[in-house]
């Protein structure tokens, strides 16, 4: 089964037409295979309000997996965690965990990202760091658990795991 994918990357400058936006594609090009299908894309500003309603309307319909992509760290303009945290039923720490290790084999920057990941209804929401570089280094890291995450998440999901599953 394939599942509906959205992204939504925070950006005042990508949102104003300043810089062009690199983090859908590299979404895309992460999200390799026969299992995802972005379906769904939108550039906000770093706004919560604007964000969290994005979530919530997502969340109702069939997306499966929404990934939002910038403002995860430390300025005042950074309220992405804040914002999904807030219509999130409840965490998945290990996502986010996973993200942070493998990033930090990469930059010491990496523990800057306050991204957080979780569930509302029966969609999984997850923050990346917003450059095109961390969008695919933190998706490498997790793509290859998403599949079985999503097919829960659709009551599809079985005992028996694909082969190599378990293996890192
Ligand atoms: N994670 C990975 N894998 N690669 C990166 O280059 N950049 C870090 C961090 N996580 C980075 C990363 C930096 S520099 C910052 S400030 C934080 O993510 C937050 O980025 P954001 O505000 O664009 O979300």
């Amino acid at each position: 089964m394939q599942h509906r994918v959205a992204v939504i990357v925070l950006s005042d400058r990508a949102h104003s037409g300043e810089r062009p936006d690199g983090c859908i594609p590299a979404v895309k090009e992460a999200l390799t295979g026969d299992r995802f299908e972005v379906d769904d894309e939108r550039i906000l500003p770093d706004d919560a309000a604007a964000l969290q309603a994005a979530l919530i309307e997502l969340c109702e319909g069939t997306t499966r997996l929404v990934l939002t992509a910038g403002g995860t760290g430390l300025t005042q303009r950074d309220r992405t965690p804040q914002a999904t945290a807030a219509v999130l039923d409840f965490e998945v720490p290990g996502i986010a965990e996973a993200m942070r290790a493998a990033s930090l084999r990469v930059t010491r920057a990496a523990m800057l990202s306050r991204a957080v990941a979780g569930v509302r209804n029966r969609s999984l929401i997850v923050n990346l760091p917003g450059s095109p570089k961390a969008v695919r280094e933190t998706l490498d890291a997790i793509a290859g658990a998403l599949p079985h995450a999503l097919d829960q998440l659709a009551g599809i999901a079985t005992d028996a795991h694909p082969p190599g599953y378990h293996e890192a």
